[in-house]
Order: structure tokens, then C-alpha cells, then sequence
């Protein structure tokens, strides 16, 4: 049933005929607005993540205008609200740290203004996640917009890719194989316009998933960002979320168990980055649906990856994926793996919006009969090693470490673990596991991006470019590599990873989904006896409230008290 302008949130600012009320008007008068502005029409957030410091989403302040203007034009009221950049490269120690705390601004934002529903602007990696957990927890109608990513990379008339090709010349930079030159050719060109990284790396992922859930407009996800169609999505979004106010589309309807299954099914398919998986499991359990690591991994293992883009894929990029006919044509490939029935912003069905997709080239979108990799991207290992889970991507990784057995290298810190990468002369053989520990969620804290582990001199010497390589981190969406990832619970509050040391065998079966290392129980309960607790990264501020709340990588990261089960909801503020 569509809503009156009295059954709008907003109209409890602005309607009644008393002193705060009045109050509400005047000031709202001070800005220049008009009963016009707040009088039967609905009053719509921008929720915008635009900084000077965040080069992905450079181009955000413009694409307000654009979703202001769709608002305008559909008979609503745009008031944007800055928040958190949630810029990738720049905030430190790591992005992560920051994401639960934007999606508390995000609801807090939303939950105390006089706003009716919502656009979100985002696209970098925790930015996505970031800005939907908190508008799911507040319930308000909202779209997304993505970013969209930058165009291709180009240095030397060769394609390349955001964070995979950077890692790929810096081991030949190492190697000796290149030197300065190349080096500075290639920082010039791996970036060439403002949008988020051009792989398949964890934006262009999260934005995959976005759409796949059916949070934005069907299709959006894949618009680059410097393509004129780009604006005019943004102001289509503008004008869509209006209707959606006014017929009480609240994200209970869109996010359900089934559009959650075609959201997992699409990062499966388009060859995902490895953090998805945490930021899966804390969206779906904002909308109170259980999602779990062992659910991703019965997914994964019936849906081949077929989005042919780095690093899973070989030679495209984000951009040739949009001429391919970008996620619409990646969904039509699905065909029955998902569950076209489920609702989208648009009001349509994802059916609907799929309708007249078509794939333009099959070798970027590959049919599941020639897939880039035959079964999901993802692989949830257990054992002895990580008993709540670890994570591996094996689409992206030397074969060879499938099935492995290997000594471990153990470090206890990035410090130590770079002496051990930069020491050209450290015995090691490509058979040795490396192993970096307290670089989880409160170990590092945050659960930096250190996971893919920059091979070490000594093996790049013999000419080795992978080997095992295992930890709590995290790794950039555009890394690649035999990299085990998210081990939990972490070596920093006791996990089993604190208690091996090196020279322990590491046994991996990915085909058996396993990781052990090679201790008997007595043994390990031995070791646990001997083990000291680290001393607490924080004691003060943020920080000290981050690692008391902070859930461990298989339950998504978010705060405890955050999730949708943690206590009665929060009432809507009180007007007075
Ligand atoms: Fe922003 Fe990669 S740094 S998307």
C-alpha cells in the first residue's frame, strides 16, 4: 500500500504544529528551503563517501549532483550526508578497522536525521559493506550506487590490473628482472582515472554481490566509472528511490535466504576476492539471515567461476567485462543456479531485469560448460590448525599446493616475517610453509591485508613465484597466490596457529577441505600449557573498544552488540 505524506518519517520533524517542529522549520528555512522542500514529498539521503583522501571515489561529489537531480526530478527532497571514505590505500593500519564503526555512522546517520530513505554511494573495498550493514540495520528503504571501477591499467601497450599486476612487477622488481624505470612506468599507468580497482579484486566484488542481492539497479555494478551511463544510472537511482518510500520497499523485502543464495552464487561466479567472504556473512547476518563459511562452501563447490577477469581470469579486466555485457550477462549464464523470482530495488524481479541481457563475448563471460575454473573460487578448510575455519582461493594459485605437506616458517609479526622475505640467503625450499600469526582481528589489529605473504628473495632466486603460505589476515581481492587466509580463531587470542612453531609439518588437502598440523592432541595441549597471552594492542580510545567487541573472521568481524539478535531493536529517536 502506498505511503501519505503523514505516514512519513520525515513529516515527524517537520508536520506538526509546535515549538520543535517549528524549530525544525525555521532552521531548515536558514538553508534556504521552502515548505516546498519538506511538505508532501519524502526527504531522501546521499549518503556520500567522497574525500580529497579517496581516490576511488574521486568522482562522488559529481555523482551526488546526478542522484540529487533524479531525486527532484521523482518529487523528493536530496539531503546528502558525508561519511567515512573508507579510502582503501590510505587509511591505516588497515580499512578494516574502520568498516563496523562507518556502518554505525551510516545507522546512526540515517536513524537520527529526518530522512525518509536513502542512496548510497560507495565502492571500495569496506565502503560496500560498510554502508549496507548499516542501513539494513536502521530498515529504511535504500538503493546503492557503485563506484564503478577505473578504467584499464596501461604501461608499455600492455593491460594492467589494480593490485595484481603491482605485486606481480614488484616480485620481478625483487628478482632483479626490472628496475626503476619499469617500476615508475608502471606507477604512472596501473592508475589512470578516478573509480575502484579495475580486477576482480574485493570492490569490484562487493559491488558484484550488491547487485546480485538486488540492492542497486540491475546491471550498475559493472557501469565503469568515467562512462557517461554511469551518471545517468546515479540519477536514475535518485528518481527510483523516491517510488521506493513511498511503497514502503524496506530491505527485509529484497534481502531474503533466497537473494542472499544468488548474491553468494554471483561471487562464486565472478571468481571473488577472499574477503567477500567476511563481508557476506556480516550483511546477511544484518538482515538476520544466519549465513555461514560452511554454506558459502556448499556454493561454492556447484558454481564455476566464469567471470574471465584477473586475478582469477587471465587477460581482462572490469572494463571488458562491461562490453561483455557485464553482471546482467554473468547472471543469464547462471541461468537456474539462481533464483530469478527475488525482488530488486526496481520492484521488478531479478528475472525481469535479466530479461534482454545478453553476453557479447564468451571468452570474458565463459558458459558454464567452459568455465575459467570448475568450481567456486572460494575453499573453507578445517582441522586441527583452524577449527572455526580458514579460507583459500584456488582458483588463483599454483595447482601444485592442492595437495600439500611442508615444514613451517614461523613468524610472529610483519616485522619479523619481512626479515625472514628479505633475507636472500634463508634456507627454505618451495615445499616450506610460511606462516605469519597475530595479524588477526584483534591481532593486528583489524585484520590487515598482509595474507598474501610477497614471496621470499631466497625462493624468487631459484625462480619459484608461489608457495603455502598461511596466516589470520586477510588478503587484498587482488592478490593471488597459495595463500591461506582468516584462520580462526586467531594465534593473538589463543588459536591452535599460536602454538606451532617452526619446523611443525602443515598438512593441506584443499580437494578434502583440511589444514592440520601434524601435533598430536596431547601435544598441542602441552604446547597451550607453555602458551602467554600477548599484552592488549589497546588501552585506550576506539582501538580498546574495537577489540573488545570485535567477532572473529568466520562470523563476519562485526561487533557483537551490533548484531541483529544483540538485544531489543533501537527505538526510533524521540522528538521533543
Ligand atoms: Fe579502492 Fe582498490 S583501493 S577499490
Amino acid at each position: 500500500m502506498k505511503k501519505s505524506y503523514e505516514d512519513l518519517r520525515s513529516a515527524r520533524w517537520f508536520a506538526p504544529d509546535d515549538l520543535r517542529s517549528m524549530g525544525h522549520r525555521s532552521r531548515a528555512m536558514q538553508m534556504g528551503w521552502t515548505d516546498e522542500d519538506w511538505h508532501g514529498k519524502p526527504i531522501i539521503a546521499v549518503i556520500n563517501t567522497w574525500s580529497d583522501l579517496s581516490p576511488c571515489h574521486h568522482h562522488l561529489r559529481d555523482r551526488a549532483e546526478w542522484v540529487k537531480r533524479g531525486i527532484l526530478q521523482a518529487g523528493g527532497t536530496p539531503a546528502e550526508l558525508p561519511v567515512s571514505d573508507f579510502a582503501e590505500q590510505m587509511l591505516k593500519p588497515t580499512s578494516m578497522l574502520y568498516r563496523n564503526l562507518g556502518a554505525i555512522e551510516v545507522e546512526e546517520a540515517l536513524r537520527s536525521h529526518p530522512v525518509d530513505g536513502a542512496v548510497l554511494l560507495g565502492g571500495c573495498d569496506k565502503s560496500t559493506p560498510a554502508l549496507i550493514m548499516g542501513a539494513v540495520s536502521m530498515g529504511l528503504p535504500f538503493i546503492y550506487v557503485p563506484a564503478g571501477a577505473m578504467l584499464r591499467g596501461n604501461y608499455a601497450g600492455e593491460k594492467l590490473g589494480s593490485g595484481t599486476d603491482v605485486w606481480k612487477y614488484w616480485d620481478e622488481r625483487r628478482a632483479g628482472t626490472i628496475g626503476k624505470a619499469e617500476w615508475d612506468g608502471v606507477q604512472g599507468g596501473i592508475a589512470r582515472s578516478y573509480g575502484t580497482c579495475m580486477t576482480m579484486g574485493t570492490a569490484s566484488t562487493m559491488m558484484s554481490i550488491a547487485d546480485g542481492w538486488g540492492l542497486c539497479l540491475t546491471g550498475a555494478s559493472s557501469i565503469p566509472a568515467p562512462d557517461a551511463a554511469h551518471k545517468r544510472m546515479a540519477a536514475a537511482s535518485g528518481r527510483r528511490i523516491v517510488d521506493m518510500v513511498w511503497d514502503d520497499l524496506t530491505p527485509d523485502k529484497i534481502m531474503t535466504e533466497a537473494s542472499t543464495r544468488n548474491a553468494v552464487t554471483v561471487a562464486m561466479a565472478t571468481g571473488c576476492s577472499t574477503n567477500a567472504i567476511i563481508h557476506l556473512i556480516a550483511m546477511a547476518r544484518r538482515a538476520g539471515i544466519p549465513l555461514g563459511l560452511d554454506d558459502l562452501d556448499v556454493i561454492g563447490r556447484t558454481t564455476p567461476v566464469i567471470a574471465n577477469i584477473r586475478p582469477s581470469g587471465k587477460d581482462y579486466l572490469m572494463e571488458d567485462f562491461f562490453y561483455a555485457g557485464g553482471l546482467r550477462a554473468l547472471m543469464v549464464e547462471l541461468g537456474d543456479k539462481l533464483d530469478l523470482s527475488t525482488l530488486t530495488v526496481s520492484g521488478k524481479t531479478m528475472g525481469e531485469e535479466i530479461a534482454e541481457a545478453k553476453n557479447y563475448q564468451d571468452d570474458v563471460i565463459r558458459p558454464l560448460a567452459n568455465p575459467v575454473y570448475h568450481e567456486g573460487s572460494l575453499a573453507v578448510l578445517r582441522g586441527n590448525l583452524a577449527p572455526d575455519g580458514a579460507v583459500i582461493k584456488p582458483a588463483a594459485m599454483d595447482p601444485r599446493y592442492q595437495t600439500h605437506s611442508g615444514p613451517a616458517i614461523v613468524a610472529d609479526s610483519y616485522a619479523a616475517l619481512k626479515e625472514i622475505i628479505n633475507d636472500e640467503d634463508y634456507p627454505m625450499t618451495p615445499d616450506h610453509v610460511l606462516v605469519l600469526r597475530n595479524a588477526g582481528p584483534q591481532g593486528g589489529p583489524g585484520m590487515p591485508e598482509w595474507g598474501m605473504i610477497p614471496m621470499p628473495k631466497a625462493l624468487l632466486k631459484q625462480g619459484h613465484r608461489d608457495m603455502l603460505r598461511l596466516s589470520d589476515a586477510r588478503m587484498s581481492g587482488t592478490s593471488y597466490g597459495a595463500c591461506i587466509l582468516h584462520v580462526a580463531p586467531e594465534a593473538f587470542i589463543g588459536g591452535p596457529l599460536a602454538l606451532i612453531e617452526t619446523g611443525d609439518v602443515i598438512e593441506v588437502d584443499i580437494p578434502n577441505r583440511s589444514l592440520n598440523v601434524r601435533l598430536t592432541d596431547e601435544e598441542l595441549a602441552q604446547r597451550r600449557a607453555g602458551w602467554v597471552a600477548p599484552a592488549p594492542r589497546y588501552e585506550r580510545g576506539y582501538g580498546f573498544m574495537f577489540s573488545k567487541h570485535i567477532e572473529q573472521a568466520d562470523k563476519g568481524c562485526d561487533f557483537d552488540f551490533l548484531r541483529t539478535e544483540f538485544g531489543a531493536p533501537v527505538p526510533e529517536p524521540e522528538i521533543n
